[in-house]
């Protein structure tokens, strides 16, 4: 017994140090910002709040205090940047590797998976000798047209912020900077720069910012951008309610505000609401034309002239200033920063691990996948997106990595027994890195081949969807349509009219209608996937892996059925002017089950090469008070005969209340790997005060006591067991 104490004794102590250790560095730290804020300038403080180059923002050389670095992207380190354009270097040491983009995260619903992802883009970053990386994004996965939703983590807040939390943190332990972004609510790409977005506090705080409470409070994110759209009138990147009251205030952000570049647009507000380091700002009649241009930035000379003149008060420089020599306490001023590292097989393994887990099979007829490699067949693999480049174009997210297996070439690598054969079918033009010009390609000439090549095969496998073009899933705008671009669906149904052994990997980042999905037998999700594309792709399709990502977002059957959708253009995309969130907080899922409309594929749901059970449910009691946790426990069963993942999903609702609900909200998940046979018994715990709902009347989060409903199951519309409990 005595042995025991002394553990628990020195586990105690060693704690209280190591928080002390953290109380004591942060407390020396902050007594050198002190000491060097007493140092500087006015001029050199003001330089330190804006821009320098694209990318790059002053330090003081006087005092040896660094230039502070950062890069895009959110599933990769971009290639560098020019100086004052947005021109690439041309650099040829900065090729990097492209991890899947962040939906395929958050589809493998995999929290572990997410921190070995932060991990190894941050040892990239480091490497790439960058102090902030400019990701991850998570903004709510509002409309399928977004053109940026395939850099994000879905329409749940509760999977976003689970999942951007490890990220976060290991990015951060390589002692480069995470910056989550968009603050707040640029949930479209359309007129992204000018709309102003009207959204009830209840859906603002319970569905559009809880990520970023999160990375804040949770993950301590050192960096957050803001976003270019207005609200309520202001623009987000300096809020007086969402920068200065809810950010740095409620939630006691102690890190830097960056702006999106040129999504500054006001001195005093930028002055005054928050914003710590204004990026891009080269419009507003600031013309990047003008000789040292940076100079007109709102936090440049205009801002040193409203010190000056007495019209803002030097403390309000001095804090930002504070903010930024944290920053760089944390990052470039660390003692033994370390190195980083850069295509390691490490990062590729990652890379393909999180691609393996994120791929949802979400058809699956007479057990077409997976695919055999047998002498004697012959696979035909159609479609220009088996070997377009996908971490091409995009946007700003856009990476020149070292290599990048298409999907054809994994096929290609894996199947040594089988035929492989391949068709385009059509050409959509020229990638970045595509040098196949378009004139050269006769689309008529491309789909003759396509069908010919079809009918030869035993089995065919169409490599569709979406790309990073304009108008496809691209920053910048939406995409103008729901359906698949490019006569798709007519060219599925020639495919299958000549072969009836049909298979689709779908190569997007966003939901799609799926008018033709009778005509595939199987159906795969798999996403932008990056460096290893190809060999995660080939990893499912041949079973060496079994397929467990299950939907970060909802499929409506029709774009009318999502509820951004539902209340008309003044809800998305806007008049031009103003939007208005009119779902409210019913997005994504809660609209389909309130709403009770059927989605073609639903959120939380994915199938698997073997079946799987969940059984023995039950919670440890039937009462609650509000200290409480609820503890969920069922057992998982593995079915069939071969090994897999399942996620357990409790979603919880209130069917009574004195306000509108939602039937019902993620508030826990567990990926369980099993081997075939096997079964878990696995606990998942449910605070409840996590079941609190955003009271508008007292603007604070409020648990409604009362009777709830638990659902648990292995997909939103997928629901084993309903438990009744009460909080009182
Ligand atoms: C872009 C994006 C932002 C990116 C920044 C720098 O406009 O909105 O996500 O980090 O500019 O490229």
């Amino acid at each position: 017994m005595i042995k025991y104490s002394y553990l628990l004794l020195l586990t105690f102590f060693s704690f209280t140090l190591a928080t002390a250790q953290n109380d004591i560095q942060d407390n020396e730290i902050n007594k050198k910002i002190d000491s060097i804020v007493s140092l500087l300038t006015l001029e050199e403080k003001v330089a330190m709040c804006h821009a320098q180059s694209k990318f790059s923002t002053k330090g003081v050389e006087r005092l040896g205090i660094p230039e502070i670095w950062m890069s895009d992207g959110p599933h990769g380190v971009r290639a560098e940047i020019s100086w004052d354009s947005w021109d690439y270097a041309g650099w040829t040491n900065d090729s990097i590797t492209a991890f899947p983009a962040l939906t395929c995260l958050a589809a493998s619903f995999n929290p572990n998976l997410s921190a070995q992802f932060g991990k190894s883009i941050g040892e990239e970053a480091l490497y790439r000798e960058k102090d902030v990386l400019l990701g991850p994004g998570v903004n709510i996965y509002r409309t399928p047209l977004n053109g940026r939703n395939f850099e994000y983590l879905g329409e749940d807040p509760y999977l976003a912020s689970k999942m951007v939390v490890p990220y976060i943190k290991n990015v951060q332990k390589n002692n480069v900077a995470a910056c989550v972004k968009h603050f707040a609510l640029n949930n479209q790409e359309h007129w992204r720069s000018t709309i102003n977005v009207e959204v009830s506090d209840r859906a603002l705080h319970e569905i559009y910012l809880p990520a970023f409470k999160a990375a804040v409070q949770d993950a301590n994110v050192w960096a957050i951008m803001g976003a270019y759209n207005k609200f309520r009138g202001q623009y987000t990147t300096h809020h007086e309610l969402l920068t200065k009251t809810i950010l740095k205030g409620d939630w006691n952000f102690d890190g830097v505000v960056i702006s999106d570049w040129s999504s500054a647009h006001n001195t005093m507000e930028a002055a005054v609401n928050g914003l710590d380091m204004e990026m891009g700002t080269g419009t507003d009649g600031l013309g990047t034309t003008t000789s040292n241009h940076y100079d007109y930035y709102y936090l440049a000379s205009p801002f040193l002239k409203a010190i000056q003149n007495g019209d803002i008060e030097e403390s309000v420089v001095d804090d930002k200033v504070r903010r930024i020599l944290r920053l760089m306490f944390r990052t470039t001023l660390k003692p033994n920063r370390g190195f980083g590292s850069v295509n390691t097989e490490a990062h590729h393994d990652v890379a393909r691990k999180v691609a393996q887990e994120g791929i949802v099979l979400l058809k699956n007829e007479n057990n077409f996948f997976p695919i055999e490699d047998k002498e004697g067949i012959t696979i035909a693999v159609i479609g220009e997106n088996a070997t377009r480049s996908m971490t091409a174009g995009g946007g700003s997210s856009e990476l020149k990595p070292q290599f990048e297996i298409s999907p054809l070439e994994g096929i290609k690598q894996r199947y040594k027994k089988a035929k492989i054969i391949h068709a385009m079918g059509y050409h959509t033009g020229p990638s970045v890195y595509d040098n196949i010009i378009p004139s050269t390609l006769n689309q008529d000439s491309l789909r003759v081949q396509a069908i010919e090549t079809a009918k030869k095969a035993d089995i065919v496998l169409y490599v569709g969807g979406l790309n990073k073009s304009h108008l496809q899933d691209c920053e910048g705008d939406d995409r103008q349509s729901y359906e698949l671009s490019y006569n798709q669906e007519e060219f599925i149904s020639e495919l299958k009219a000549v072969n009836q052994n049909l298979g689709m990997l779908l190569v997007t980042g966003n939901a799609v209608e799926t008018p033709w999905l009778s005509n595939v037998n199987g159906l795969i999700q798999t996403w932008y996937l990056g460096s290893m594309a190809g060999h995660a792709i080939a990893d499912v399709v041949s079973g060496d892996v079994n397929p467990s990502g299950k939907l970060p977002f909802s499929f409506p059957k029709k774009l009318k059925d999502n509820g951004a959708h539902f209340y008309g253009e003044l809800s998305y995309p806007g008049d031009g002017t103003n939007q208005y969130y009119k779902e409210d907080i019913l997005v994504g899922y809660r609209w389909h089950d309130t709403k009770k409309i059927e989605p073609e594929f639903a959120f939380g749901y994915g199938l698997s090469y073997t079946n799987f059970s969940i059984s023995d449910i039950s919670t440890d009691k039937k009462k609650y008070s509000l200290e409480d946790t609820i503890k969920v426990s069922c057992s998982v069963n593995n079915l069939g005969n071969t090994d897999g993942s399942e996620v357990a999903q409790v979603y919880i609702g209130k069917q009574k209340s004195k306000v509108k609900r939602a039937l019902k909200e993620l508030k826990g998940f567990k990926k369980v790997t099993l081997k075939k046979g096997d079964s878990k018994t696995i606990n998942i715990n449910i605070p409840i005060n996590t079941l609190a709902y955003y009271n508008e009347s007292i603007s604070d989060w409020e648990v409604e006591k009362g009777e709830y409903t638990l659902y648990i199951g292995n997909a939103s519309n997928s629901i084993t067991k309903k438990i009744k409990v009460r909080i009182q």
